[in-house]
Parts: structure tokens; C-alpha cells; sequence
């Protein structure tokens, strides 16, 4: 099949871009002896989970049970919910899980590691726990120092928990540039105490968990780290080039539009809008929505459910016509995978591979 035989809109992966993409970061990895367990929430789809494992990864991460479930199927060795697991429900999901393959779980309170020891006590299996600390995001984990001790502590002295080290999400560091070196610096800091609070403490460190995209090439920097978890890097996106830790030939996914309006002048509709793209602004915080690849200075400056509306009046090229095909690199890939059926890995014009996004809504 050809890409002009696929309906739009339609989620296009460069199968090309996207292995090296896989390798580049396979490598650095190797390089600098720190662990990878990619984060599979962006591409959500085993065959490719299981392409990050073959490449050296030494297991996956998820947020959600339903993910969990749906990556058993790349035989995984080893799966990281990076997420606190609250509620019954879940729990009778996650020992089920438990069951195949090792599971540990990042989490933040006693409350969430006594139900995960209780889960684990009555199905007889045993969790690996990470407890989160929280190094300037503000999202979840306790702060760094007396508190994260004492949950490590208390994770420790509970049945079937098995406290692998400490966990952390550096969010918050966008951008690579002075500020962005000059955070990842506190953050060494940071770990390097940490980890040196744990020894003391005889709390365990053998895994020391960080990583994010943006901060992806600077892992080796931070001291203590010896596992990253990113997820973005396998396409990467219009964001991850913005934050400077790709670049636009390294983005392997766009959106194949096609344009369903020119009637006002200087102006085009695409068939794609909220519900395609989502509605995740770029991370400078500008509302624009994505790069179209085709007219370079044209603004996808609006969506509504189903119309993209692109600006052309300052793009190179403004001649569209009703029927026209575009590809949209998209600020955040993650959350458009999330939106697709389907995706096609493409080659040149031609498709070479169709992918179920078998964990798309698995918010559970
Ligand atoms: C806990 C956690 N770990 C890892 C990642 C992966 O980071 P990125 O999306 O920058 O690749 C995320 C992303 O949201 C995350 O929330």
C-alpha cells in the first residue's frame, strides 16, 4: 500500500527515523551504563515495546494497570507502573500481572504501599517498590531528605514489598539551554545526597530512577542515576524539538490532513482538530498546534473537534486546494497516539507496517 491510499486523518511513523531514533538512545544508554526502561505510554503498542526490549532495554514503564496488561504481550521481563496504584480494583488487576512477569511500582505514600503489600500478601506474589521524591515538579512524590527516608523505611518493613531504591520525574526541565544545565546541576545535587541518605539509612539503591525526554542527554550528568525512563524520544515531537533534545528530522511521527476548506482566502481547514492532534499547546505555552511540514511559517493557530485551522498567509507556500494531503508534526505525540486506532509505519510512499494502538484509552 501507498500513504496515498490511506484515509486521513491518519498518525504516519518514518520507520526509518524512528529505529534510529530507538538506537541513538539504546546507545547513549549503554554508553553510560545507566538502565532503560522506556516509558511505553507514547507509542502504546507491543510490537514496539518489545523492538525497546530487544534493543537492550531492561524493561518497560507504564502509568496505568491497563497499559500493564496490554504490554505483557512483548514478554517483557520486567514492568515499572510509574504511578501510584490506588484502589482495589486495580490491585486485583496488578497481582494478576504480577503473576507474568515482575511488576514494581513508583509510589508516594504508606497508604499506597500498604494496599500493594496487602494485594500482594492474599495473591501470594511480590512487588518491587521505588518511592517517589518529588525534585521540582510538584506533581506527586514526598520531598527529598527526612521524608522520603522515612516512606523508604516503612516500604521496607512491609510484607512482599521489595524496595528496589528511588524514583523521581524531572518534569519540570524543559529546556536544555543555561537554565536547563544549570537545574540539572541541582538536581545531581539532589540525587547524589539522596543516595547518600539511602546508604546511611541501609536502605537499598539499586535502582535509582529518573529520565525524561527534554533532560534525556543529560542523564549521565546527574550522579546516582543508573536508570532513565523516557518515553517521547521513540518519535519525538514538535516539543521535544523546542526543548532541544531532538531535531526536526528526528521527528518519526506526523499527521497525514487532508484540506477540506481554502474557501477563505489566506486561510486553509484541515480534517484533523481537537480530537486528532489533542489540545496540548506547545511547552513555550504558545497556542499553535503543530508544524505543517508542507508550508513552513504557516500558523495552526486553532482547532475545534474536527477543523484544524492553518494560517497561511505567511507561509512559503499558501496555493492549497480542497483535497490537498499535508503532514502535521504535532506538539505532543503522546496524547495524539492516544487518539488513534490505528497508525501506519511508513517508508518513503510506501506503508510497511500497520500498528494497532492496542493500549489507547487504557486509562484504568
Ligand atoms: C513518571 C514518568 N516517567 C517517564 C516519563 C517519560 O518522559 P517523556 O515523556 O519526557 O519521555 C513520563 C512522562 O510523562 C512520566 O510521567
Amino acid at each position: 500500500m501507498r500513504i496515498s491510499e490511506i484515509d486521513t486523518p491518519a498518525i504516519l511513523i518514518d520507520v526509518d527515523v524512528m529505529e534510529a531514533n530507538l538506537n541513538r538512545v539504546a546507545n547513549y544508554a549503554r554508553e553510560h551504563e545507566l538502565r532503560l526502561r522506556p516509558h511505553t505510554k507514547t507509542h502504546k503498542i507491543p510490537a514496539l515495546g518489545r523492538r525497546q526490549l530487544d534493543l537492550g532495554a531492561v524493561g518497560l514503564t507504564v502509568a496505568k494497570t491497563g497499559e500493564a496488561e496490554v504490554m505483557l504481550a512483548t514478554g517483557t521481563p520486567d514492568l515499572l507502573v510509574a504511578y501510584p496504584v490506588i484502589g482495589q480494583k486495580k490491585l486485583d488487576r496488578l497481582v494478576e500481572v504480577a503473576r507474568k512477569t515482575r511488576v514494581t511500582v513508583a509510589l508516594d505514600s504508606l497508604v499506597a504501599a500498604s494496599q500493594l503489600s496487602d494485594a500482594a500478601r492474599q495473591a501470594q506474589v511480590e512487588f518491587g517498590v521505588l518511592v517517589e521524591t518529588d525534585v521540582g515538579l510538584g506533581r506527586v512524590g514526598v520531598a527529598p531528605g527526612d521524608e522520603l527516608v522515612a516512606l523508604g523505611k516503612g516500604v521496607a518493613n512491609l510484607p512482599r514489598l521489595d524496595l528496589e531504591g528511588f524514583s523521581f520525574y524531572p518534569g519540570h526541565i524543559k529546556a536544555m539551554d543555561e537554565l536547563g544545565e544549570a537545574e540539572i546541576g541541582k538536581l545531581s545535587a539532589l540525587v547524589e545526597r539522596t543516595v547518600h541518605q539511602f546508604r546511611v539509612a541501609g536502605l537499598p539503591v539499586r535502582v535509582v530512577s529518573g529520565g525524561s525526554t527534554p533532560a534525556l542527554f543529560h542523564s549521565h550528568l546527574v550522579a546516582g542515576v543508573n536508570e532513565i525512563r523516557p518515553g517521547t524520544y521513540i518519535f519525538n515531537d514538535r516539543n521535544t524539538v523546542e526543548c532541544g533534545a531532538a531535531q526536526w528530522d528526528h521527528c518519526a511521527a506526523t499527521i497525514l490532513s487532508t484540506v477540506v476548506s481554502a474557501a477563505r482566502p489566506g486561510h486553509m481547514i484541515i480534517d484533523g482538530g481537537s480530537k486528532t492532534f489533542s489540545t496540548d499547546r506547545l511547552v513555550t505555552g504558545e497556542a499553535t498546534f503543530g508544524v505543517v511540514r508542507e508550508a513552513p511559517g504557516a500558523l495552526f493557530h486553532k482547532m475545534n473537534e474536527e477543523h484544524g485551522y492553518i494560517d497561511l498567509r505567511r507561509a512559503d507556500k499558501q496555493d492549497f486546494q480542497v483535497g490537498d494531503r499535508v503532514r502535521v508534526i504535532p506538539n505532543h505525540i503522546c496524547v495524539a497516539m492516544n487518539l488513534h486506532e490505528r497508525v501506519f509505519g511508513v517508508r518513503g510512499n510506501e506503508v510497511v507496517e500497520t500498528w494497532t494502538v492496542a493500549a489507547r484509552g487504557k486509562l484504568q
